[in-house]
Order: C-alpha cells, then sequence, then structure tokens
C-alpha cells in the first residue's frame, strides 16, 4: 500500500503525504515530517493576491530549503489571471508542483469566492486550473466532496480538474459544513478515482497505519495526505513506514533551533509552544504541562520546559 509514487514526472519516495495546513506547515515543520518518511509535503495556503501585493508576511511562507524535494506550494484565489501570474513568479520557482485550494471551508475565503466556494463555480474553477497549466509547472487541486451534506460533487469536480490538465488531485471526503469532523466518505473517494486517470491522494482521519490501509483499500486511491495526525505526533509518518521513530525530544529540539534560525526568537517561542502542547498531547500532566509551556517568554525557556516534559517513557535527557 504505501510505495513510490509518480506524479507527471515528479517522483515522491512514497504516497503518504503531509498535507498543506495554515500556521502549521512551515519549513522546519515540513522538512522534519519529510525525514520522519512523509513522501511530498505542502506549504500552507498563500494568497495569490498577498504575493501580488509583495506582503513581507505572505512572501516568508515560501521559506524552503534543503531537505523537501520535490517541493509543493498551495496557493489560493480566485482570479485566473493572477494566479497564473503567481504560478509564474520568481517567488514559486522552487517548486515543482502547485497545488490550488478549492477545499478551505473558513467563511472570509469563501466569502470571496475562493476556497471551497470554487466547487460551486465550475466554470471558475476550470478557468484558473486551465489558465494555471498554461504556465508550464505541475498544477494539482485539492478539494472536499462538497460544501453541505448530501452533496456529491468528488467525481465530477475531479473530472473537471483533470479536463482542464492537473496532474493529481486530493479528495478530501467531507463536505464544507463538517469542517474536519466525523468519517471521510470513502465511496465519494472512490468515485473520483474511478472517474479520472490522474493519480487520487485521499485525505480524511487518517491517523495511523491502518487508517492508511483503511482509506486505500476502501477508495482505491493512489495515496493518502495527512494532516492533523501529524500536527500532533509527525511521527506518525515512522510508525507508518514501519521505522524506528527519534525521541521525541530530539525531533522537538531540532524543530525548535530550525524555527528560531528560519522565523527568528519571537515567533519561534509562540509557535514552539503551541507544538510542544499538541506533542504532550494525552501524556501524564498534559494539561499542568501546557499551562506552563504558556507562560514562556522565550525560545530558552520553552526548550527547558520540552526536555522536563517530552521525554518518552524510559528514556533520559541525553539530547
Ligand atoms: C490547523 C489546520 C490548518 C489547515 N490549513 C489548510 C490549508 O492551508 N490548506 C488546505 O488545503 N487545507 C488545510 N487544512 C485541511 C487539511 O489539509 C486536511 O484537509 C484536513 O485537516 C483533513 O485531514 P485530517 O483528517 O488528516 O486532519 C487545515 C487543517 C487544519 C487542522
Amino acid at each position: 500500500m504505501v510505495r513510490p509514487i509518480e506524479i507527471a514526472g515528479m517522483v515522491c519516495p512514497n504516497n503518504v503525504f503531509l498535507a498543506p495546513m495554515a500556521g502549521y506547515s512551515d519549513y522546519p515543520f515540513r522538512k522534519m515530517c519529510r525525514a520522519l518518511g512523509a513522501g511530498l509535503s505542502f506549504t500552507e495556503m498563500v494568497s495569490c493576491k498577498g504575493l501580488a501585493f509583495g506582503n513581507e508576511a505572505t512572501k516568508k511562507l515560501l521559506t524552503t530549503g534543503e531537505g523537501e524535494t520535490p517541493r509543493a506550494v498551495q496557493i489560493f484565489g480566485s482570479s485566473p489571471v493572477l494566479m497564473r501570474a503567481t504560478c509564474e513568479s520568481e517567488e514559486l520557482a522552487p517548486f515543482d508542483l502547485i497545488d490550488i485550494n478549492m477545499g478551505c471551508p473558513m467563511p472570509k475565503i469563501v466569502k470571496n469566492g475562493e476556497g471551497c466556494a470554487l466547487m460551486e463555480n465550475p466554470v471558475l474553477a476550470f478557468q484558473i486550473v486551465s489558465e494555471c497549466v498554461k504556465s508550464g509547472k505541475r498544477i494539482s487541486v485539492k478539494f472536499r466532496t462538497g460544501m453541505k451534506e448530501g452533496d456529491r460533487l468528488a467525481a465530477d469536480f475531479a473530472k473537471l480538474c483533470e479536463d482542464a490538465g492537473a496532474c493529481m488531485v486530493t479528495v478530501h471526503g467531507r463536505t464544507r459544513d463538517k469542517i474536519y469532523s466525523g468519517p471521510p466518505d470513502y465511496g465519494q473517494i472512490a468515485e473520483a478515482k474511478a472517474a479520472v486517470k490522474i493519480p487520487v491522494i485521499a485525505n480524511g482521519g487518517v491517523w495511523n497505519r491502518k487508517d492508511v490501509d483503511k482509506m486505500i483499500d476502501r477508495t482505491g486511491a493512489d495515496g493518502v495526505m495527512i494532516a492533523r495526525a501529524a500536527m500532533y505526533n509527525p511521527r506518525v509518518f515512522c510508525e507508518i513506514a514501519g521505522a524506528e521513530p527519534p525521541s521525541l525530544l530530539e525531533i522537538f529540539l531540532i524543530q525548535l533551533r530550525e524555527t528560531r534560525e528560519y522565523y527568528g526568537d519571537a515567533f519561534a517561542t509562540v509557535q514552539m509552544r503551541k507544538m510542544a502542547a499538541f506533542y504532550l498531547k494525552g501524556k501524564h500532566g498534559a494539561a499542568r504541562g501546557k499551562q506552563r509551556l504558556f507562560a514562556a517568554k522565550t525560545p530558552e525557556e520553552v526548550e527547558a520546559l520540552a526536555r522536563e516534559l517530552l521525554v518518552d517513557p524510559g528514556e533520559g535527557t541525553t539530547v
């Protein structure tokens, strides 16, 4: 089930991908998940308008480097012309694949006609994909099964993306109104897979190796994409690959060091407090540990707390 995958000539070592996650999928996190076994990783969704206006915070989301090849970026917007210009921009030159977000459920995105609003605007969605394809880059699309319970849009939408020139689609097996809750709709992902020849990646509710097998068994998808399971436990990629994971503390300290290096101490303190709190989930004393973490004011304080709190049972603090 877990196997290498080729997407329009781009070879990924395996078909278990790290999903785009706004606020979390920064370069150090993506790089770490790749080192732990993710076959491909995506930046968080990047605004085409933000890039066009030269917004520095938007540009920062495109930070990438070694340990992340091939590279994938996700963009969002609703103007075919602007989106094609983004695909052709210098800023996106380091990326081998450009994913278009047509699945974001957030009101501020949907009310602009972006994200999953595009599922209800197939003419515009087609124009966006076909314009972006003209950039000569590999274009993929991530979308949902529809807007509301009962919608069955996945198969037709996958076909629309393929006809417009996309080289891969990711189907998040939930409707917009479900946000991230409930089981994925395996049936609709299977229908999307049957409707197209391009690779179909299945997303939603994959937490472990068993879920990967179940997802691929039930849908016939070519691979899976994992979001929240990685946010809580990036070592899930080792578990899926059957590899021995490094200690939680070890990976946390690398992530902290690199987050400081790429984004500075103020950002690293806030971000890595959050990450440590996620990694603590399920551990003894997690609630009190989280309180202490959120009181940390410097990366050194975050590190000291991590050395105390993120130790696996039976493990010493030798890192
Ligand atoms: C905090 C958070 C941020 C997310 N940001 C994005 C995003 O930028 N682009 C996107 O396509 N999906 C985004 N998603 C959706 C995930 O990529 C994924 O489709 C969803 O969480 C379902 O996968 P899961 O069940 O493995 O969590 C986000 C999800 C979460 C939890």
